[in-house]
């Protein structure tokens, strides 16, 4: 079958900003480019703190802007004179890619199902999940934490919120990661096309529970967008409910691996939390900013504007580094330590700010912390267990798979 032209023009731009990148990541080392390829995706860090030295704001390779600075990361997220667009993100992830006032119409219908009132209710469930898989996980031998606990977990509890019947944890692992590594950019046609199979699968799953919501809708949230009258347009319905399933693990399990991995390559921390397993919860805000799942995002100034002394013009690009942001050593002293008794960690970027703060924080925060209590309290002596393989892309920062051991001998301590 002959190339369609817009498939022609789809890979000459594709490969074009793939060319450019690998020249200017391998060639002219620039940390932009690199933190998009293999060096970013291996250890951002350094290469935050090489933008870091350029001054506050810096230009990027492509003619864009690049910040690693918190203050300047924080304005830029909450101003109004920016909004999303422009960027290499995949279009069509709803409210992610809205700006008001389609967004606010979105986001006032589905947020009171995200308060921190109502996911509270989610506490029985969450815990009751966790005692089932953590019954299934090996004594003595290696396992993964990450198939095993942190990924299955996740994707359980949102399942669960928007009432899809027996999820099946492996398919929406590989749907998730599909999605994950489209956020920092379409790789290559293949991976297109993998995308493409992702978003049909997903419409398909969706269209059979929007049927059964529309005939009998009940207290949850997909019925509320099936039956909103208008609110949500039908086209918006499945990418909406995309996100919010995607979004709901695809970061969650990061987080959980990320902290596990920072506290068990820290001893004196995680001896510290096995001693005092109610510090979970701090021990996953210090998670979030020392190992943020998800590492960057973007915006867009829509009007000339200013933000600490910075000037833009309307159509302006900035790279809100949110990882480098939260290393910045203006806020958080000696940032590059995992420190469980930071009294700041909260003011990580994690969570992004503004209009498109992350909705599901609070399940997050929850979902996390009763993980890693339960985890600290069910294997104090869990040791690391062979090498790590990390997800692809440089976006979400997280591994695929993460081989630890929870020693029989200690647990009956
Ligand atoms: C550790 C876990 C999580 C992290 C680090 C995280 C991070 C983020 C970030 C950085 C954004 C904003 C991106 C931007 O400003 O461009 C965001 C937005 C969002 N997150 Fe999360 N997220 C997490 C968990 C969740 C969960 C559990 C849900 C549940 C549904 C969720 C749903 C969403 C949604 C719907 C948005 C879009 C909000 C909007 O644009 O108005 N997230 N998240």
């Amino acid at each position: 079958m002959p190339i369609k032209k817009q498939e022609l023009q789809f890979i000459k731009e594709l490969y074009g900003t793939k060319a450019r990148l690998l020249w200017s990541g391998y060639l002219r080392r620039d940390p932009v480019a690199r933190l998009q390829l293999e060096p970013g995706r291996l250890d951002p860090y350094p290469l935050y703190e090489q933008i870091r030295s350029r001054g506050r704001v810096s230009r990027t390779p492509f003619g864009h802007f690049v910040t690693v600075d918190h203050e300047i990361c924080n304005e830029v997220l909450r101003s109004r004179d920016f909004g999303v667009g422009e960027d290499a993100r995949d279009k069509s992830l709803s409210l992610l890619d809205l700006n008001p006032p389609d967004h606010t119409r979105l986001r006032r219908l589905v947020a009171p199902d995200f308060s921190v009132r109502t996911i509270g209710r989610y506490t029985p469930r969450i815990e009751a999940v966790l005692q089932n898989l953590i019954k299934d996980v090996p004594r003595d031998d290696p396992f993964d934490l990450v198939s095993v606990v942190a990924a299955p977990l996740p994707i359980a509890v949102i399942a669960d919120l928007l009432g899809i019947p027996d999820a099946d944890a492996d398919e929406f692992a590989r749907h998730g990661t599909e999605f994950g590594s489209a956020l920092g950019g379409i790789q290559s046609l293949a991976h297109a096309q993998r995308l493409a199979a992702t978003r049909k699968r997903l419409a398909e799953i969706f269209a059979g529970i929007f049927e059964l919501r529309r005939k009998e809708p009940t207290d949850d949230v997909v019925s509320r967008i099936v039956n909103s009258d208008g609110t949500v347009r039908p086209e918006e319905m499945v990418p909406l409910c995309t996100l919010l399933l995607i979004a709901g693990f695809e970061t969650t399990v990061n987080l959980i691996g990320n902290t596990v991995l920072a506290l068990l390559s820290n001893p004196d921390q995680w001896r510290m939390l096995v001693e005092q397993p109610e510090l979970a919860e701090r021990a996953i805000e210090e998670g979030l900013r020392y190992d943020s799942p998800v590492q960057r995002t973007g915006r867009l100034a829509t009007a000339d504007t200013e933000v600490a002394g910075v000037p833009f013009k309307q159509g302006d690009w900035i790279m809100t580094a949110i990882g480098g942001a939260n290393r910045d050593p203006a806020v958080f002293t000696d940032p590059a330590r995992y420190d469980l008794h930071r009294d700041n960690a909260e003011d990580h970027l994690s969570f992004s700010g503004g209009v498109h703060y992350c909705l599901g924080a609070a399940l997050a925060r929850l979902e996390a912390g009763i993980a890693l209590r339960t985890i600290v309290t069910e294997f104090p002596e869990l040791a690391l267990a062979g090498p790590r393989e990390r997800r692809p892309g440089s976006l979400i920062r997280g591994m695929q798979h993460f081989p630890v051991r929870a020693p029989r001998s200690a647990v009956m301590v």
